[in-house]
């Protein structure tokens, strides 16, 4: 028996569909208790700031979300004791909004982006509230490096992966589970998916905000770009499409940035099978180089690449993705 809720956090890491000669293993956070990777952050850094002085009991949360994170820190808010208010794009779906106030907190809409978001939360903040500031937070990435990395080296059974390709919101997911398992596999390979119309990593302006939770329109600070091999970009409706073909055929439920990441992760696999080069986009920013170790399309027999479904389709549902 776990005396919190808070004790069970961790997910499985399970095979999917993919090409021949190659495995595509997939983290399916969805098994978290607040439905979502951002379980495992949101928990980190309520924890890191309790510790350091800057939370303290009476405190009131605030954070700039695209939703998963709202809805970790409403959850843990909800266990520890703390009121959580949540600044949030009204264009994300209506599931988050309702499952965030479902664990009590205060939901501020705003028009625009996450960087609208920001905005009001940096306002609140100013008011007097604690934010926790996802994008800059070092609990952010050290979550994701200590539990989801954890639990993957302990998950492979001896296999040695060939590539993390995972999206990229906060940077947090791919920085701190990229920095361990290189720790651990030196030459794997680090890949951002992006959305195409929000490829900052890529170099170009963003023009819509078409994914919830991937491709914030700038550069998050918590992205450790050093550590990437390149990039790749991947439209919403291949995404979406994806979303729909996992749910049929495979029996997994997610929601657009996995479904975009399992695309971009397959091809990858596939090109390693083939021996290959995978196509990876450099990144464009100043003093950004690839590695020079780079095996790129000569990987092991079955090569392995691993991604991450950060949440559930149901998540989605209005939204008619499954439509
Ligand atoms: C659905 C979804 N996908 C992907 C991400 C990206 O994760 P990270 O912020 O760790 O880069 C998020 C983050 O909020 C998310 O909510």
């Amino acid at each position: 028996m776990d005396d919190s809720v808070l004790d069970t956090v961790g997910s499985p890491l399970v095979r999917v569909d993919s090409p021949a000669g190659a495995t595509v293993a997939a983290k399916l956070e969805s098994r978290n208790p607040g439905g979502s990777a951002k379980d495992r952050p949101a928990l980190r850094m309520i924890e890191r700031a309790e510790a350091d002085g800057t939370l303290a009991p009476g405190d009131e949360i605030v954070e700039p979300t695209s939703g998963n994170t709202g809805i970790g820190l409403a959850m843990v808010g909800a266990a520890k004791g703390y009121d959580v208010t949540l600044a949030m794009p009204a264009s994300k779906s209506e599931e988050r909004r309702r499952v965030m106030a479902a664990y009590g907190a205060d939901l501020e809409l705003v028009e625009g982006g996450i960087s609208e978001a920001k905005d009001r939360a940096d306002e609140l903040e100013a008011e007097g509230m604690v934010q926790l500031r996802q994008f800059e937070n070092a609990a952010n990435p050290d979550a994701h490096y200590g539990t989801t990395a954890g639990e993957i080296l302990d998950q492979l059974d001896g296999r040695e992966p060939d590539a993390l390709v995972a999206g990229v919101g906060t940077g947090g997911t791919v920085t701190g589970v990229g920095r361990r398992l290189r720790e651990a596999f030196p030459a794997m390979d680090v890949v951002a998916v992006e959305p195409s119309d929000s490829a900052v990593l890529s170099g170009e302006e963003p023009t819509a905000d078409s994914f919830q939770g991937m491709g914030p329109g700038f550069v998050s600070p918590n992205l450790d770009t050093d550590l990437l091999d390149g990039v790749l970009a991947v439209d919403v409706e291949e995404a979406e499409a994806e979303c729909r073909r996992l749910a049929r055929e495979e029996g997994i439920l997610v929601g657009q940035s996995s479904g975009g990441s399992n695309v971009r992760a397959r091809d990858v696999a596939a090109a390693f099978a083939a021996g290959e080069d995978p196509g990876y986009r450099d990144v464009a920013l100043d003093g950004w180089e690839p590695r020079d170790d780079d095996a790129v399309g000569v990987a092991g027999d079955d090569p392995l690449v691993l991604t991450v479904f950060w949440d559930s389709g149901e998540r989605y549902m209005s939204t008619g993705l499954y439509e």
